[in-house]
């Protein structure tokens, strides 16, 4: 089958065909109509790039805004030193905001390297709930939530097919928000559990979910912040880079499970994780 274009460059054609049914004898005919789609080919592609461009542009933006402003505190601060001219109590001040500034730049841009650099390592069959427990362990050295109560349920195993490195970490910023949201005296409650229900299938093989839901008795989340929480740099916590629930969503993602909000009913935040199971072995 051949073309007769001037353009060397390849076409890309699409084809459709028809069979016109016959009453007489002998076979039918057929039609064939070929259509040239490359343009609509190139055209798709394009919006394809421009939206990933997109979505590049806005998290540069959002990072570059992130780095701003600390970096201009910095700036400042070094330049009013550098003059000679600061009295000796806001020198010290001064010195203060450069290290404090400094290392607000460096967290970000470590979370934010965590974030980017995400990457679904080798899976492997554990259960979940001993990495709760880990997670929770190094959560609980955070002076932030030196005055939270957790508390954990577990019945049986519950074993994932995962990542445990990426999980681990997913369920450390899970918990540590929790603590974070709850404050002081607050308590948070952890729950990990089996489903078996039918519908819910995230092994692809007759499996079952193993679902962790977390729950704090802070704020809460408003309806309005709902579909944003999970977008990088959203954050409403003072100090916070928004970056800790798009490295859990990422890595959710990754693992074809699901992170949802379950509306309290007394207020507060509760996390759902379903993440496919793996029938154990017996
Ligand atoms: N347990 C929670 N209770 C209330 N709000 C929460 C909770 N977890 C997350 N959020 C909301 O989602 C935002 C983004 O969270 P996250 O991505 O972990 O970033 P950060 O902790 O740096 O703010 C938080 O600033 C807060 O507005
Ligand atoms: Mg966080």
């Amino acid at each position: 089958f051949r073309t007769a274009t001037l353009d060397p460059s390849p076409l890309t054609l699409g084809v459709s065909t028809t069979v016109l049914e016959r009453e007489s004898p002998g076979p039918n005919p057929v039609t064939a109509i070929f259509q040239d789609i490359t343009d609509v080919e190139r055209l798709e592609e394009s919006n394809r790039r421009n939206e990933r461009l997109g979505a590049v542009a806005a998290l540069s933006a959002s990072l570059a805004h992130e780095i701003k402003n600390p970096l201009a505190s910095i700036q400042s601060a070094v330049e009013q030193l550098a003059s000679g001219r600061v009295a000796a109590g806001d020198e010290r001040v001064l010195r203060n905001l450069i290290v404090g500034q400094s290392q607000r730049l460096s967290r970000l841009l470590s979370e934010f390297i965590d974030f980017s650099g995400l990457e679904m390592g080798p899976r492997s069959d554990f259960d979940v709930g001993p990495l709760v427990d880990e997670a929770l362990g190094l959560v609980r050295q955070h002076p932030e939530v030196q005055e939270v109560k957790y508390r954990v349920h577990r019945q049986g195993a519950a074993p994932v097919w995962g990542d445990r490195d990426l999980l681990h970490r997913a369920l450390f910023n899970l918990l540590l928000n929790a603590g974070q949201f709850a404050g002081d005296g607050g308590t948070v409650l952890v729950e990990v559990s089996v489903l078996n229900h039918d519908g819910i299938d995230l092994s692809g093989g007759g499996g079952y979910a193993v679902r962790v839901s977390i729950e704090d008795d802070g704020p809460g989340i408003d309806a309005n912040d709902l579909g944003r929480i999970f977008d990088p740099f959203y954050t409403k916590r003072k100090g916070g880079s928004g970056l800790g629930l798009a490295v859990v969503h990422r890595t959710v993602e990754a693992h074809d499970g699901s992170v949802y909000v379950e509306p309290v009913a007394d207020g507060g935040a509760r996390f759902v994780l379903l993440l496919p199971g793996r029938r154990q072995t017996s």
